[in-house]
């Protein structure tokens, strides 16, 4: 899995740490194209001239569980800089005839690492200082260095936390320069890409558009290419990317379940069609929707008659515009990492996710999904380059089946109407006190439940609205976002005083995991 150009690149080999691709983000903040590749799936013929540095990444495994891990240790014999964290120290160490003990205890969490012997990649990164915090997360560690290596830092309880060998350009660090609790970590990071790997720059958002388009039109040709427009982030970038690079061969559908929020379809209209002049197909079927969902309460089956009728609108409208031959996708990097024919990773399912993927197969469409080796922070500057407005591309991300899975049990109408209302209250407030864009997401929900309350001396029984806001880097893991008390009165004061159906305002303050970011 890889670029079509021949970018020069660090390699990073994913060994299953929850951080990998931190790693490569990190390199990619720096201005250097990074890749990921799973250590299942890593061949020797993809080590060619533009890898310019390996990263061994962190990991579950210990280095005796043979039989878990492949890796060819012949990758090592190339000339290229190599820098382990973590697992990967380990294994670099007991590759080239170091110890690694097992051990029952974990050391998790902060840790100073004092330094011992100067180093490439310390170059700036102690700053005169004698010590360095850092983040470790591990359990086994290295306890005897190879010979040809020498220490360059070691913390407390690891006497071996950044280690280089003395022949070869390999390093290794028992913890995570690329979590942002270690201190200084960019610097380390920066020192193995530029100084050790002598790697230049080669990412930036303005390279990435211009090569982008033309990677677009090459693709596609003279070609017709629908897209379904969400008007979310990742929609609105492909579809403004491809307006850029084919115009009018471009189709953009967007479909109005019903199920938006308040005014979503007034403004995706007025930005995409008036402001952007794409070619927008404004699909109205909320009465569609509404009717399939009727009595339907079961979280799974609501995400499955969204995610079908929204397939078989869509195709209904594409066969209208006829012989397209594309459909364009706003498929993510980590989309593409954490899919099985990448990290060759299997996870459990937990939710089934709402998205077109059903349709290239049926409607025998070519993808393009010219996003699918960007992080979201990248997509976002794109967007940017691409003119489109900070409101759009700061956006709380806004899930397929819409306020449906904000709303347990059946859906009706009224409901839809009322929580359109809190949703519309509650983000509204965000804004006005210039806190939007300290949260990742936030929504209000309408929960099932009835509740007794008392307003102007009368007894009321109306429905209870929940609260979410979190903080998360990526969705994956998620904190509850901590308001104060002022905010949460007047948002909750607001609710109930102008919103005709609810009587009370609960606040989530539950993080992912255990729980999800949706109640569905
Ligand atoms: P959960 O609830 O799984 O959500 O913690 C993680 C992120 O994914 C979004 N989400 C979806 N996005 N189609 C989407 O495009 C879906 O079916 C879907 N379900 C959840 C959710 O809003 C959060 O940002």
């Amino acid at each position: 899995m890889s670029l079509d150009r021949n970018l020069n690149k660090i390699l990073i080999i994913d060994f299953g740490s929850q951080f990998t691709q931190l790693i490569a983000r990190r390199v990619r903040e720096l201005g250097v194209f990074s890749e990921i590749v799973s250590h299942k799936k890593i061949k020797l013929k993809d080590i060619n001239n533009s890898v310019k540095g390996i990263v061994l990444s962190g990991g579950p495994l210990n280095v005796y569980q043979n039989n878990k891990f492949s890796f060819d240790k012949k990758i090592l014999r190339f000339d290229i800089p190599v820098l382990g964290i973590c697992f990967g120290h380990q294994i670099l160490s007991k590759l080239n005839g170091g110890r690694v003990k097992q051990s029952k205890h974990r050391e998790f969490g902060l840790a100073k690492v004092y330094k011992k012997n100067n180093s490439l990649l310390t170059s700036n990164f102690f700053r005169n200082k004698k010590s360095k915090q850092v983040w470790m997360s591990h359990s086994d560690q290295v306890s005897k260095l190879p010979k040809t290596f020498k220490v360059v830092a070691s913390s407390t309880n690891s006497k071996f936390a950044i280690v280089e060998s003395k022949i070869k350009k390999y390093y290794g660090v028992q913890f995570h320069p690329e979590v942002t609790h270690t201190e200084n970590g960019k610097k380390l990071i920066s020192n193995f890409v530029f100084l050790i790997c002598k790697i230049k720059k080669n990412w930036s958002s303005k390279d990435q558009k211009n090569q982008l388009i033309t990677d677009v039109r090459k693709q596609v040709g003279t070609n017709k290419v629908i897209c379904a427009l969400s008007g979310g982030v990742d929609s609105s970038v492909v579809a403004q990317l491809l307006n850029k690079a084919i115009g009018k061969k471009l189709y953009c559908i967007f479909v109005n379940t019903g199920l938006l929020r308040k005014n979503e379809e007034v403004q995706v209209v007025q930005t995409f069609k008036k402001r952007l002049k794409m070619n927008l197909i404004y699909v109205n079927a909320e009465k569609e929707f509404l009717k399939k969902l009727k009595n339907v309460s079961d979280p799974e089956k609501k995400r499955k008659i969204i995610g079908n009728l929204f397939i078989k609108i869509f195709d209904r409208y594409a066969k209208k515009i006829k012989n397209v031959k594309f459909l364009a996708q706003g498929t993510l990097y980590p989309d593409l990492i954490e899919s099985k024919s990448v990290t060759g990773s299997q996870t459990s399912k937990i939710k089934s996710h709402h998205n077109v993927g059903g349709l290239p197969q049926k409607m025998n469409l070519q993808l393009v999904e010219p996003l699918k080796f960007l992080f979201k922070d990248e997509v976002r500057k794109l967007g940017l380059e691409l003119n489109l407005s900070r409101e759009i591309i700061s956006r709380h991300p806004f899930p397929g089946p819409g306020l449906a899975i904000r709303m347990p049990g059946i859906i009706t109408n009224e409901k839809i109407k009322i929580l359109k209302e809190a949703d519309y209250y509650f983000i509204k407030a965000l804004k006005d006190h210039a806190i939007y864009h300290k949260i990742w997401q936030a929504y209000a929900a309408l929960l099932p439940v009835k509740t007794v309350g008392v307003m102007g001396d009368n007894r009321t029984y109306e429905y209870l609205c929940l609260l979410r806001a979190i903080t998360s880097e990526d969705g994956m893991t998620a904190d509850f976002y901590e308001f104060k008390k002022s905010f949460m009165q007047s948002i909750s004061n607001k609710i109930v005083n102008s919103i005709r159906g609810i009587n009370r305002v609960v606040y989530d303050v539950t993080s992912k995991p255990p729980s999800t970011i949706e109640l569905e």
